[in-house]
C-alpha cells in the first residue's frame, strides 16, 4: 500500500513538473541537433564565451557549446526531473568543470555574466524576457532564439532555413 502511494505521488510530481513549466515559459521539446549547431555557429561561439541556455532541457545546447566550441556554459532548468537527467549527462560527458547547471526559474536568476544566451521557448516567454535581457546583459551580448522571435526587436542575423534568429544587446531595439 505504501509503495503504491509513493509511486502515485512520484507520478503526480512528474506530471505536475511537466505542466508547470508550460505556465512559466514553455514545455519541453528538444531543438534538433543540426539546429543547435546552427544556433551556436550563427552566434560565433568562442572559447572565451559564457553561454546560458534558458530552459536547458536535456542539456544538449550547453554540452555542445562546451564540447565543440570550448565555451563555458550554464543551463537553467525548472523541471527537477530534467534537471537531474541533465546533471547526470554532464557528469558522464566529463564536462562538469566548464558546464554548470542551475535548478529554478530563469526569470528569477542573474544572467549578467552571459556573453551568449540561447532560447527555445514560446512567443510569450521571449516577449516577457525582453526587459530582463535588456537590463541585465552587457552590450554586445548575443541572443539566439530558435523558432520564436522577440516582438519589436530587429534581429541582426536570420537563418530562415533553420528558423534561427540572432539578436545583439545594444542594437536589438532599433526597429
Ligand atoms: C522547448 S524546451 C527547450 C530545451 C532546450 N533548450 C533545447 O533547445 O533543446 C524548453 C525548456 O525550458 C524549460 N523551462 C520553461 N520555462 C522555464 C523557466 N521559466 N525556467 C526554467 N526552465 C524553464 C522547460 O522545462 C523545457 O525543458
Amino acid at each position: 500500500m505504501i509503495i503504491l502511494l509513493v509511486i502515485g505521488l512520484a507520478v503526480v510530481a512528474f506530471v505536475a513538473s511537466k505542466f508547470w513549466t508550460v505556465f512559466i515559459g514553455a514545455g519541453w521539446s528538444p531543438t534538433p541537433l543540426p539546429t543547435v549547431r546552427r544556433m551556436l555557429s550563427l552566434a560565433e561561439v568562442k572559447p572565451e564565451d559564457i553561454v546560458y541556455d534558458l530552459g536547458c532541457g536535456d542539456g544538449r545546447i550547453i554540452i555542445i557549446a562546451t564540447r565543440e566550441y570550448g565555451a563555458r556554459s550554464i543551463g537553467i532548468e525548472a523541471d527537477p526531473f530534467r534537471y537531474l537527467y541533465t546533471w547526470v549527462r554532464i557528469i558522464i560527458s566529463g564536462l562538469s568543470k566548464k558546464t554548470g547547471l542551475i535548478w529554478g526559474n530563469f526569470f528569477r536568476k542573474d544572467l549578467s555574466e552571459a556573453t551568449i544566451v540561447t532560447l527555445f521557448l514560446s512567443q510569450a516567454a521571449n516577449n516577457n524576457l525582453r526587459k530582463k535581457l535588456s537590463q541585465e546583459l552587457k552590450p554586445g551580448t548575443r541572443i539566439v532564439s530558435y523558432y520564436w522571435t522577440f516582438n519589436g526587436w530587429r534581429p541582426k542575423k536570420v537563418d530562415r532555413k533553420f528558423g534561427v534568429y540572432l539578436y545583439e544587446i545594444g542594437s536589438e531595439t532599433d526597429t
